[in-house]
């Protein structure tokens, strides 16, 4: 009988390394389902090498590295090594009934908007839970990465980017019939209120769609040559008017909900989700603002509950695109009309790879 057993073919194996990490392929869990079976002049010996798909072609001598390896054991009379790759980023779990995304975008028959390449709406059911702070920190992670970007406030009865943006006294000049988006921070930005000022514009049903269609369609975005590779539309809250309008007058790549931890934000950010499908708008994924503070000495604080936004995300089988901490910077920084990039641009800069 051979003396051959699985533990000795694994003390065999740790001499071969991952050439990654340096560390053996035993111990860094590459090898299972080790079998030794007697042979007339040896033993068989089999076993799985497991590594990331993206590293296939690169890692793939491991195997004839490994089968060498045990070859090399007295007793040995032959090694089969299977080489499979996996997947190991997260694979979003399947939406719960009543979640299914439509298949395909852009179901609605409009025209593009000229000069923009995707359309994005950052929406959530709540007011104040931080979809115009995500839409501008979004937008300027966007940005930092090279991407040309506007911004569209659609909260026609409160508009709030141009102070945020430290526009608040920009008019946009009209250029060949258009009006050239004032910019800041290298981002356009177009908003009723440049046209209103601070004064809430007293719109009615028809007309609240006549002015997202102006400032949609009547402003500069980009050129045909440079065109804005993401337009982020900053909603009012709700599932109002202006949504279903948007919906219409848009081919919306997309929607990104924000909503805060807590049950009665995720409630509405549900609702909000809900309709954007019910229009065939993809859902792209799901920002959770306010999620944490982080205290004087550095220990997490879950003030407003945990979770909310992940399991809105799990429930509808969309990406969690990040978990945004409480910043008493970012208040301030609006303030000032400033863009804020503090604690919290980290994880904005997460969200807004996710999203490019
Ligand atoms: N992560 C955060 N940390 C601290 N304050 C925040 C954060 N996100 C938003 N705020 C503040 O909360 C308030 C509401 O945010 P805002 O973006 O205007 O919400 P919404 O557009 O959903 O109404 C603002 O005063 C803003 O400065
Ligand atoms: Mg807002």
């Amino acid at each position: 009988m051979s003396s051959i057993t699985p533990e000795i073919i694994k003390n065999n194996l740790a001499g071969v390394y991952d050439p990654d990490t340096g560390v053996d392929v035993v111990s860094s869990g590459m090898i299972s389902g080790v079998v030794v079976r007697e042979g007339a002049s040896g033993a068989k010996v089999g076993f799985v090498i497991t590594i990331e798909a993206r590293d296939r072609d690169r890692k793939a001598y491991l195997r004839e590295a490994c089968e060498t390896q045990v070859k090399k054991l007295a007793g040995v009379e032959s090694v089969t090594a299977v080489l499979t790759a996996q997947n190991s980023e997260a694979i979003p779990p399947k939406p719960e009934a009543g979640y299914s995304q439509p298949r395909e975008r852009a179901v609605w028959n409009v025209t593009p908007v000229e000069g923009v390449r995707r359309v994005i709406a950052v929406a959530s059911g709540k007011g104040g839970v931080g979809k115009s702070t995500t839409a501008v920190n979004l937008a300027l992670a966007m940005q930092r990465t090279g991407l040309r970007v506007g911004l569209l406030d659609a909260d026609i009865y409160g508009p709030s980017l141009p102070r945020m943006l430290g526009l608040a006294n920009d008019k946009p000049e009209i250029v060949d019939n258009k009006m050239v988006a004032p910019v800041a921070h290298g981002i356009q930005c177009m908003s009723m209120g440049f046209i209103t000022g601070d004064e809430a514009a007293v719109l009615r049903g028809p007309m609240i769609s006549k002015t997202l269609h102006q400032l949609l369609r009547f402003t500069h975005w980009g050129t045909a040559d440079a065109p804005l590779d993401v337009l982020l539309v900053d909603m009012p809250p709700g599932t109002g008017d202006i949504h279903l309008s948007l919906v219409q007058q848009t081919p919306l790549a997309g929607a990104v909900i924000v909503t805060t931890p807590q049950e009665v934000a995720v409630m509405d950010a549900r609702k909000c989700l809900k309709m954007f499908l019910k229009v065939e708008v993809p859902i792209l994924g799901i920002i959770e603002n306010m999620s944490y503070f982080i205290d004087a000495r550095g220990e997490r604080l879950a003030l407003f509950g945990q979770g909310g936004g992940k399991r809105l995300a799990d429930e509808a089988g969309v990406p969690l695109l990040g978990e945004i901490p409480m910043d008493a910077g970012i208040g301030a920084a609006v303030e000032r009309g400033d863009m804020y990039a503090g604690d919290a641009a980290g994880a904005y800069a997460q969200a807004a790879q996710k999203l490019t």
